[in-house]
């Protein structure tokens, strides 16, 4: 909160790209009311063009962006290279440029497919060298390296696998958790990778410790839960601690095998912010927790 001439408290102002998005849309529904949030939609902002961008910035004389609009489907970049990279590479440059001209704190949405095609077995810190094997991490990083070199104040969050216990908007694509809910459900068998190691993080917790990175000095975050584990055994895990049958689930060595994946994210940098999230296995035991009692066929 500031406070104007008058002594009287002003909110904030939070400008949010992507806002009809899976993420966006969340962050705008959380803080509206504590800031005053503002979503131009697609159609009034075109990250593409730079001129428009930075009308739009200076119109509304945001104190912060949250910058989530983007091709967030790794497929569809491969698909369409020229304008995955102009929304993702150089739509994020052009709110970087755009937010330090209004003298905005930027905070803009990477992922942790930057660390795809790394032969490190840990947990990825920030520093590493990195030569992502897809597109979709390519351009993540190219937008990382380029708005920093813009504005060092910027924050570019590393941002893991997200889901939701609910769908927010018709349109929206799904996600792991809804993916689970439905397969449950159905009493299909379910398949989880053994060569295919990332946190998978519960979209609330990165909505509410999003605030904390309006503070923070500019740089690259990872910011999302992290996990030791593969994903089957990060399953078996869930399924234990709720008391669900784990024999419902089965090993997929197929997917990853030949080059396994290690997505998994060092929490130290944003730890040491003050900024904590709960581990992959037991951000989904909470959420499946929470569903268990409406859905008696689940243990069936
Ligand atoms: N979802 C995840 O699990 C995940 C994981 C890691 C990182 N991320 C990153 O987090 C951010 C948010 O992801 P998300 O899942 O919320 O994405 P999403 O649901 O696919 O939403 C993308 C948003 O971008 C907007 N957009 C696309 N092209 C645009 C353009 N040229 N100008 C203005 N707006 C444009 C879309 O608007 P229209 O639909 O109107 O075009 C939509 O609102 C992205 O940067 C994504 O890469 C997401």
């Amino acid at each position: 909160m500031e406070r104007n001439v008058c002594g009287t408290k002003e909110k904030k102002k939070l400008l949010i790209t992507g806002a009809s998005g899976f993420l966006g849309k969340r962050i705008a529904d959380f803080y509206t009311g504590k800031y005053q949030v503002y979503t131009p939609a697609h159609g009034e902002l075109d990250l593409t063009d730079e001129g428009n961008t930075a009308q739009i910035l200076h119109k509304y004389k945001p104190d912060i962006v949250i910058h989530c609009a983007a091709i967030s489907d790794v497929g569809r970049c491969e698909k369409e290279p020229e304008s995955s990279w102009n929304i993702n590479v150089n739509g994020s440059i052009h709110i970087a440029k755009a937010a330090k001209e209004v003298q905005a704190k930027c905070i803009l949405c990477s992922s942790d497919q930057v660390y795809f095609g790394s032969s490190l077995s840990g947990a990825h810190r920030e520093e590493e060298q990195l030569k992502p094997s897809n597109l979709y991490g390519q351009e993540k990083l190219k937008a990382e390296q380029e708005c920093l070199k813009i504005d060092p104040g910027c924050v570019l969050l590393r941002l893991s696998w997200m889901y939701d216990t609910e769908t927010k908007n018709d349109g929206e694509h799904g996600d792991f958790f809804r993916t689970l809910h439905a397969q449950m459900g159905k009493k299909e068998v379910m398949q989880f990778p053994v060569y295919d190691k990332r946190g998978i993080t519960n979209v609330n917790e990165v909505i509410a410790n999003l605030e904390k990175t309006f503070q923070i000095p500019g740089g690259v975050y990872n910011f999302g839960s992290p996990n030791e584990n593969d994903t089957y055994t990060t399953m078996c895990e869930v399924f234990a601690s709720i008391g669900l049958d784990t024999g419902r689930l089965q090993r997929n060595e197929e997917a990853f095998c030949k080059n396994p994946r290690n997505l998994t994210m060092c929490q130290k940098k944003i730890n040491q912010c003050g900024i904590f999230f709960s581990s992959t296995a037991e951000g989904l035991s909470a959420a499946m927790k929470e569903r268990l009692d409406s859905n008696a066929a689940w243990n069936a």
